[in-house]
């Protein structure tokens, strides 16, 4: 089969990594790729927005199945051209991919089908939001309800900061258009855990759980991120959990989709809270998680493009893990999420254990990589012990203390290790 991912992130180069083993694949693409994918795909200079570029790529090289990794060209409707182009694509439709492109869609969606989630209101205009804000009292959470690469959320332990987040959004327009509707939520406690699952309309079939590192320093200080860190499974949440989440959550988010007119093809998100009461949904993502995925795809045990193609066509796929934990720590570009400088010199990894690296904002240039982006390239290794599995991350990424340019968080997985 001749495959395309699209995408340029340590996402698509983790399943890069996946297809690129598997010896159905006689010609693998990415678009437009990174510096680190060279040797397993061919990267070509389309970007992941020019769809009709894309099309025509496909159509050209004669390309059976296409895999798309960020959430942009879902919600510009990248699923809907190459279907009516003829051109089979693994990926949500834009309308169902609706479900992450707006919370206000969520958040509605979720009331309308008995899904747990915080309780909210939404809000265009700022005098209103603060009133709301006054009267609930801190802390809250405000969020933009489009596209904000995972920084639309304000976490407000303050009512000052809460209406601060609201100046921002409503009256400065940070998030442009993505900022002027926000959600205003209850502010929900627990441990968080990402559960990803592969959808075919009705028929959902779960990942195993993995735990991500939104804000960007030790401690969960600072600023959200795209996500600074991932370990899978995660042994806290309980088998029974894992189930609930599955019934209560993923399969009546499929089901709802359906009746809804939108039924979903692809990777369903759920980012989950443990609460007193249970798990509830802090978002929804209608795409594979972004580094969640680069510490579950490397444990599963049979290949990725046929549990792919056997979802798309109906079957039941065979889904086998391994019994070991994965954990990965990114090397972000100091002032990330913010601005950073680009074009830093990466040093060569000693990768020590079973340690290997997903490229994301990486670009080659002769024998070495140097930085290209906010998220740089993240460190992963799996072993029997999360512990072991984190030492060696950690270990490897040594050669990154000299490097005044990037840093990375120190304490990712610390807090769960255990073994298998
Ligand atoms: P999101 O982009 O919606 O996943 O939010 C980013 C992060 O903000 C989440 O991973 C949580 O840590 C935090 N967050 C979002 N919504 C809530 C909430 N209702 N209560 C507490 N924390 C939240
Ligand atoms: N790791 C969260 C996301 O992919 O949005």
């Amino acid at each position: 089969m001749n495959i395309l991912v699209v995408g340029r992130g340590g996402r698509e180069h983790s399943i890069v990594m996946q297809l690129a083993k598997d010896e159905k694949v006689t010609k693998l693409y990415a678009a437009p790729g990174n510096g680190g994918m060279a040797g397993q795909a061919t990267c070509i200079k389309i970007d992941e927005m020019d769809i009709a570029g894309l099309i025509k790529f496909a159509k050209e090289k004669a390309i059976d199945l296409t895999v798309v990794g960020p959430e942009n060209p879902l919600n510009a409707g990248i699923a809907n051209r190459f279907q009516e182009e003829g051109l089979a694509i693994f990926a949500p439709t834009k309308e169902a991919a609706l479900l992450e492109g707006s919370k206000q869609f969520a958040k509605e969606f979720m009331k309308k089908y008995d899904i747990p989630t915080a309780d909210y209101a939404t809000f265009t205009d700022a005098n209103d939001a603060k009133n709301y804000i006054i009267k609930k009292g801190a802390p809250i959470v405000i969020k933009a309800d489009g596209l904000a690469a995972g920084k639309g959320v304000v976490v407000a332990e303050t009512e000052v900061q809460a209406l601060q987040a609201v100046d921002e959004m409503l009256v400065e327009q940070t998030f442009a258009k993505a900022g002027a509707t926000i959600v205003i939520e209850e502010c929900l406690t627990g441990p968080e855990f990402s559960l990803m699952a592969f959808v075919h309309e009705g028929n959902v079939y779960p990942m195993i759980p993995a735990r991500d590192y939104k804000r960007a320093f030790d401690n969960d200080k600072g600023p959200n991120t795209g996500g600074m860190g991932a370990f899978a499974p995660v042994s806290d949440i309980s088998g029974e959990t894992l189930v609930y989440t599955y019934r209560e959550i993923l399969q009546k988010t499929a089901a709802g989709l359906i009746n809804e007119g939108r039924p979903f093809t692809g990777i369903l998100y759920a980012g989950l809270m443990m609460t007193a009461e249970g798990p509830k949904v802090i978002e929804f993502n209608t795409r594979f998680g972004d580094p969640e995925t680069q510490v579950v795809l490397p444990l599963l045990v049979n290949n990725l493009l046929d549990v792919i193609v056997d979802v798309m066509n109906g079957r039941n796929p065979r889904l086998e893990w391994e019994e070991n934990f994965c954990a990965g720590v990114v090397v972000a570009s100091k002032g990330y999420p913010a601005s950073y400088k680009k074009g830093i010199s990466l040093p060569q990894f000693q990768t020590w254990g079973n340690c290997f690296v997903a490229h994301a904002g990486t670009k080659r240039v002769g024998k070495r990589f140097v930085s290209d982006g906010g998220r740089v390239l993240l460190v992963g290794s799996k072993s029997t012990s999360l512990e072991r599995t984190i030492e060696a991350v950690y270990q490897t990424l040594a050669p990154i203390e000299q490097i005044d340019e990037f840093f990375y968080r120190t304490d990712i997985g610390k807090q769960s290790i255990g073994t298998f």
